[in-house]
């Protein structure tokens, strides 16, 4: 198994502070040498992607690599082969594995099965990249992100999560508002230090961040519709930016404009989110240097 010698990177929350720390450090870094030089990383994608194909594939010519895009029906992750054979196939001419997931035990199992390390590029319960390029956004504009407050409103997701996660190991203050059933379970909340209000004007109170995400992530157009009814007074709108004290917007992208969040917003002078899109590349470089054994 290869989780206790590889450096997987799953969820934040499976990072040490320090480890995170130090990969912020080296995504700030444009030029970590070529430790992928001669080497590929492989990238499975199960869901559709633009930033993290894009931003995964140029990190890896940066670091002197080739990636290898795989698509859904290629490989049929646990469907054509199981998770653990797909694996194993590609560890034999990669140094990373990379897969964006519907379900996220087929990481842990990818992770299980081989030695080299597994990234995780979205599942449906984590996005542990978007929150290393979400904190490295913060840490520009802020200066730090110890003590920051950061108010996400609407549906408490995968990109909610690690960003949660990754605020509970550095000190950040972080506030969901989320209407019943769309937040996380209190034990969850309470486990990351994490407070949850049904009310966005109380969440958005003193924040210098206010992040957004789809009411429907991708997987759940199933229940889109109880979704838009039960999200939809959640927008994220000039009215709710006017009650912060000059607050940051953050939004993961894409975006759905006129749902989650007001064009006046995410196009406004405040928005961090064309910042939050360049900085996936940084932190994937950062994020895969470290893999690569950097800062041991
Ligand atoms: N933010 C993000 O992960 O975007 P993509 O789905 O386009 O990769
Ligand atoms: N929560 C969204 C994020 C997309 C980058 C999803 O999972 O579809």
């Amino acid at each position: 198994g290869g989780r206790l010698v590889s450096r997987d990177i799953l969820t934040i929350a499976d990072l040490e502070p320090g480890t995170l720390e130090t990969i912020l450090d080296l995504s700030a870094r444009a030029d970590l040498g070529r430790p992928l030089a001669g080497k590929g990383v492989a990238l499975v994608f199960q869901k559709p992607s633009a930033r993290t194909r894009n931003s995964m594939e140029m990190a890896a010519v940066q670091l002197g690599g080739h990636p290898v895009y795989i698509q859904k029906d290629e490989v049929g992750l646990g469907t054509r082969e199981s998770a653990e054979d797909v694996a194993r196939t590609l560890a034999c001419y990669h140094s990373v594995i990379a897969a964006r997931v519907a379900d996220h035990g087929l990481l842990d199992r990818m992770a299980a099965a081989v030695e080299i390390p597994v990234l995780n590029m979205l599942s449906d319960s984590n996005h542990p990249l978007q929150a290393l390029a979400d904190l490295l956004t913060i840490r520009q504009i802020a200066g730090k992100i110890e003590g920051v407050k950061i108010a996400w409103v609407g549906d408490a997701n995968n990109v909610c999560r690690s960003l949660a996660e990754g605020c509970a190991a550095l000190g950040a203050e972080m506030i969901i508002a989320s209407p019943e059933g769309y937040g996380f379970a209190p034990a969850e909340a309470d486990a990351l230090g994490i407070r949850q209000t049904v009310d966005p004007a109380e969440a958005v109170k003193g924040a210098r961040f206010v992040y957004t995400d789809v009411w429907v992530s991708m997987g759940q157009d199933d229940e889109a519709a109880a979704r838009r009814e039960a999200l939809g007074t959640y927008s994220v709108d000039a009215e709710l930016m006017a009650r912060t004290d000059d607050a940051w917007f953050l939004h993961c992208l894409p975006a759905r404009r006129g749902e989650e969040v007001a064009d006046a917003v995410i196009d406004g002078p405040r928005s961090a989110v064309w910042r939050q899109a360049e900085n996936r590349m940084h932190s994937a470089r950062g994020a895969m240097a470290w893999m690569l054994g950097e800062a041991r």
